[in-house]
């Protein structure tokens, strides 16, 4: 068993992780931080480990004041946070994809066929299961797998003494217009899930304001 001292850091961890509104603009994410944050996304877990996502860091600060018109949620953190992320979801991850192809045998070196038990397994998965019948759904679901990525990358953050903001303020339709005609996405395969931003913060924390315990979990 974990020892209080554990518990109380994890508890720690969450309660200082915080939505952060003002990031304090002379203040620089370590390299070295950095890149830990993104190998946590890296390493989130996926269904059948497919991770259908992609982390793009928005640097230019052309594309930076371009989203600003329908980015919303996004203007405080553009204000002043060090790092900028679009989490792009695949819309295309289906047994006989050729992105699919190439993860089984390039990254995991497995065999690959579209009729191989384990293709014909994920087949049905999606399409009995889970009910995916298109591209939209295919993103929604590869989303909520993104959302994942992201909340690791936040919480490491906290760990390492950096703050973040989600960012799902902003006009999705204008968004994936933006980055597809700025050739960051090619929108047949690929529309963006959610941002995060991330940096220091320029304000005090604000203490969590929950529903309690016993009104969102219950044992049956
Ligand atoms: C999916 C998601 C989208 C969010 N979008 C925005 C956003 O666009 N802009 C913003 O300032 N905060 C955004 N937030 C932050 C929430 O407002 C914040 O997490 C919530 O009020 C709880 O505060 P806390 O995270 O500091 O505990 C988002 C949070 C989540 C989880």
């Amino acid at each position: 068993m974990a020892n209080e001292t554990q518990r109380a850091h994890v508890l720690q961890i969450a309660n200082t992780r915080f939505a952060t509104k003002q990031f304090d603009p002379t203040r620089h994410i370590p390299a070295q931080d950095w890149q830990t944050i993104l190998e946590v996304g890296r390493l989130a877990p996926s269904s059948f480990g497919y991770e259908p996502w992609r982390f793009v860091l928005l640097k230019d600060p052309q594309l930076k004041e371009a989203i600003k018109p329908f980015a919303w949620g996004a203007l405080n953190s553009l204000a002043g946070a060090d790092k900028i992320l679009l989490i792009l979801a695949r819309t295309d991850v289906t047994y006989d994809a050729p992105y699919i192809q190439h993860l089984v045998e390039d990254v995991k070196h497995k065999v690959y066929s579209p009729t191989s038990p384990q293709s014909q397994h994920f087949k049905v998965f999606q399409e009995r299961d889970l009910a995916l019948k298109d591209a939209h759904d295919r993103f929604e679901w590869a989303c909520r797998q993104a959302y994942i990525a992201m909340a690791n990358m936040m919480f490491a953050a906290t760990e390492l003494g950096i703050d973040s903001c989600p960012i799902e303020g902003f006009n999705y339709a204008r968004m994936n217009q933006f980055l597809a005609d700025h050739q960051i996405i090619d929108p047949v395969h690929w529309q963006i899930a959610v941002m995060v931003s991330f940096g220091y913060r320029a304000q005090p924390i604000k203490p969590k304001v929950r529903q309690p315990l016993g009104d969102l979990y219950e044992e049956v």
